[in-house]
């Protein structure tokens, strides 16, 4: 039988999180046709894989790659890592469906500018990504800021009754147009009025669909426990899996208490459908929280709108340059970017093995002096996580980033390498493997990714960059 792309002396570690094994893979079209020995078998391109380890494209479960997938089609900070597939969203704030009458509250504001907020409903924005052709494929969830952002004049303030009404028809529209689910960030000012009771309504029209409901929980610090309680009441009263985004306990006083994290994620995790994200970094990025900034931890500027010149520095400095306490140069700099490093390292581990965490890289592709996990978070658990730290096997740390992620949002043909799945595949040398993106230097591509390919195209390799954009729109249970 003749294939388009044979891969020859492969390490197969097929993301179901069973040992490697050695073995060939013929796509056709954009399926994985055949896997095994293949040496009888030709293809018009042939690809020693010199036994280098071949695994499922990674899935980026957690992004804010919303307007970049369609202004920077190559998505070269995915691409470069071995992702294949982006779900974009995330914490309450999505592109779509949102219609802007002013500029995009904190924390929409990552996502873009005004003018990059064009998709009042979800099928144009699945429309708009199919058009610009990224490199990687796109699954999209609706954030609960958005909506609220659409029929909200005051976003400090629970929503009424009828808006609550009116973000439940928007809700329910974009599920029908493919949807993957609701995403909230309640810890945002932007959202954090709003009742549990207001976000409960919405999830009720997710089971129908099939729809999953992600949150960046109302805190991760002290209250993470109460803020875990909320999350999970929303799932079982709507009957809907929960996902907790990048799951973490935040601030110096809380360090250590992932003990206590987990094991309410094992208590809910007996009766109901959760599981939770990671990125492989002890230290947090979004906008300037106020919040936030305390001398505990240090704090870095990643950009000011009202005061450029201070980006790139610690709080700290800024705040003596200034001669001003720290908290009003933080005022002084907002509206403003930020790398908080409020996290315990071995917090960041005992996370990142528990059996139901993912990998997301949280990455956020806007900011000028973005946090590394944008380049690096992938690369950085098979390179470091895996190899040297030895958290846990690569085919654990695959399985977080492939199988178990298709699973859990729901990805049809992904995340495995089976005859007949998606051609969606990373080659990469595992003793080489390296984030090379680091906080002094954040933008840099990883070392050791040997080629990527999306839906049985070669889309990018190491020694030429990308090479081809054929990444789909991936509707909730789609092919
Ligand atoms: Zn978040
Ligand atoms: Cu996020």
């Amino acid at each position: 039988m003749p294939y388009d792309i044979i891969i020859r002396n492969a390490m197969i570690i097929d993301g179901t999180n069973t040992p490697a094994y050695a073995g060939d893979v013929g796509i056709l079209n954009d399926k994985i046709a055949a896997i095994g020995e293949l040496s009888e078998a030709h293809a018009n391109t042939e690809i020693d894989a010199q036994g280098n380890v071949l695994a499922p494209g990674f899935i980026d479960v957690h992004t804010h790659d919303d307007t970049n997938v369609i202004r920077q089609p190559e998505c070269l900070p995915k691409i470069s890592q071995g992702i294949t597939t982006t779900i974009v969203g995330n914490c309450g704030i999505s592109a779509s469906p949102a219609t802007l009458t002013m500029p995009p509250p904190d924390p929409m504001n990552l996502l873009g500018q005004q003018a990059d907020f064009q998709y009042p409903t979800f099928a144009s924005y699945a429309e708009a990504v199919t058009a610009a052709e990224p490199a990687v494929n796109v699954a999209a969830l609706v954030g609960h800021t958005t909506l609220r952002n659409n029929v909200m004049d005051d976003l400090f303030t629970g929503a009424t009754d009828e808006q609550v009404a009116q973000m439940r028809h928007t809700l329910r529209e974009a599920l029908e147009q493919g949807a993957l689910g609701l995403s909230s960030g309640l810890a945002y000012a932007s959202a954090n009025a709003s009742p549990e009771e207001e976000v409960q309504q919405l999830a009720l029209e997710l089971s129908e669909f099939g729809g999953i409901y992600t949150t960046h929980m109302r805190t991760e610090f002290e209250g993470i426990l109460g803020a875990m309680d909320e999350a999970f009441r929303v799932g079982q009263k709507a009957k809907v899996p929960v996902i907790i985004s990048h799951l973490k306990c935040a601030g110096a006083g809380n360090w250590g208490r992932t003990h206590d994290v987990l094991k309410k994620m094992d208590n809910a995790a007996a009766h109901q459908d959760i599981a939770c994200d990671c990125y492989p970094y002890s230290a947090s990025s979004s906008t300037l929280d106020l919040k936030q900034v305390t001398d505990d931890i240090d704090i870095f500027i990643t950009w000011s709108e009202t005061l450029p010149e201070y980006a790139g520095k610690m709080l700290k400095q800024i705040a003596l340059d200034m001669d001003l306490p720290l908290m009003d140069a933080a005022k002084a700099l907002q509206p403003a970017g930020a790398v908080y490093h409020c996290m315990d390292e071995a917090d960041v581990e005992r996370v990142l093995k528990y059996k139901l965490t993912m990998i997301g890289s949280d990455g956020l592709p806007n900011d000028p002096h973005p946090h590394p996990r944008l380049w690096g978070a992938f690369p950085r658990v098979l390179g470091y996580y895996s190899r040297e730290r030895n958290i846990f096997s690569l085919e654990t740390a695959i399985h977080k980033m492939t199988g178990l992620s298709a699973n859990r949002f729901r990805l049809a043909g992904r995340g495995e390498i089976k005859a007949g799945n998606f051609a969606d595949l990373v080659l990469f040398d595992k003793n080489e493997i390296t984030d090379v993106a680091d906080y002094d230097r954040p933008i840099a591509a990883a070392k050791g990714i040997v080629a990527v390919i999306v839906n049985g195209n070669i889309a990018y390799t190491e020694k030429q960059g990308v090479i081809s954009r054929a990444g789909r729109f991936l509707a909730r249970r789609s092919q």
